[in-house]
């Protein structure tokens, strides 16, 4: 295990004003993605859309890393370079989603397990072939204000999160851990706060016990905020505080990054919260992005599949990457989005 070099690319991919550009989506998840602007979910339209993103001009000043799904690692631009060597060209990381998706975990109804762990340690080597230098797992935590997650379901995610995370860097692969809290249901930010912080120290008990090094991983976890369909909706001060408070309590220092998923929040709520939680800094870990939806929603709805969209829609994709990068040092605010 190359130390050095892990910390390194960890540190790159959250180099000041930088995040991550999640671009993972699986095949069922782009199709949904793709069927709410009317458009068939082919191999070459697939392949278009991440063209239009990858290809924008100036996201290298905000994009740290871009983490492709299987098919997209394989493919290339219209002029045959592969994605993977055309972000490299330019200064940005290529990675790759490498766990299976979550099941139900048998015996405890409503909780998951991610599965993905069989022949990992084989994929990661194909990988790193294909030029991929970080890697993402996630593990999704179902939550209400009963009986989920289990206590059990929190120590099964965990496990399987180390042992990827552990396997990743003997390949000399970053990890990112990514355990996500749904943002499913009716409970309260205070329930947020409570299961976030069970699963975190578990996480990180596991980590250590796996011998994984902190310096040479980054953490993807979710924003403590109030569940979608909650009729108390925290407001940004107070998602920023919560979320400060549970991180500071459970993420160890020596972590270099922290990139936040979105989890489903608009656009503008997701960069407005990692404003805030910066601008109550400075953390000891740089507090960053690695946003699917939140950045590129407004990029789909430019795009509509039409080629004669591609510019507004590259246009759209800049703007939430400058957006985010502004809120990387809390200078971000939201009158800048009518602007
Ligand atoms: P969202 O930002 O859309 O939640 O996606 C991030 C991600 O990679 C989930 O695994």
């Amino acid at each position: 295990m190359n130390i050095k070099e892990l910390k390194s690319v960890a540190q790159s991919i959250v180099a000041k004003q930088k995040g991550v550009l999640a671009a993972d989506e699986s095949g069922s998840t782009i199709k949904k993605r793709f069927d709410s602007i009317k458009l068939e979910s082919t191999e070459e339209n697939r392949r278009r859309y991440r063209e239009i993103l990858f290809t924008t001009d100036g996201i290298e000043r905000y994009i740290g890393g871009v983490i492709f799904f299987d098919e997209t690692l394989r493919q290339t631009a219209r002029d045959g370079t592969p994605f993977a060597k055309l972000l490299s060209n330019r200064g940005i990381v290529p990675g790759i989603k490498v766990d299976k998706g979550a099941k139900a975990l048998a015996l405890y109804p409503g909780d998951k397990v991610t599965e993905g762990l069989d022949g990992l340690r084989e994929r990661l080597a194909e990988y790193k072939q294909l030029g991929a230098k970080f890697a993402k797992w996630r593990a999704v935590i179902d939550i209400n204000d009963a009986d989920l997650p289990s206590d059990y379901a929190i120590r099964a995610n965990a496990h399987a999160l180390a042992r990827y995370a552990a396997l990743c860097q003997e390949a000399d692969i970053v990890p990112i851990v990514e355990p996500e809290v749904l943002m499913d249901g009716a409970h309260g930010i205070e329930r947020c706060e409570t299961v976030t912080a069970r699963v975190l120290e578990e996480v990180f008990t596991e980590l250590d016990a796996h011998r994984v090094t902190f310096e040479g991983m980054l953490l993807k976890p979710n924003m403590v905020i109030a569940g979608k369909k909650c009729t108390r909706q925290a407001g940004v001060m107070q998602v920023a505080e919560a979320t400060v408070r549970c991180l500071t309590r459970y993420v160890p220092a020596a972590v270099p990054g922290i990139v936040f998923l979105s989890g489903g929040q608009s656009a503008e709520d997701a960069t407005d919260h990692l404003n805030a939680i910066n601008a109550m800094g400075p953390h000891p870990w740089q507090v960053s992005f690695s946003y699917g939806r939140a950045l590129q929603a407004p990029v789909l709805a430019a795009w509509k599949g039409q080629e004669s969209n591609a510019a507004a829609a590259q246009q759209a994709f800049y703007t939430r990457c400058y957006l985010n990068g502004l809120a990387r040092d809390g200078k971000y605010t939201r009158t800048m989005e009518a602007a």
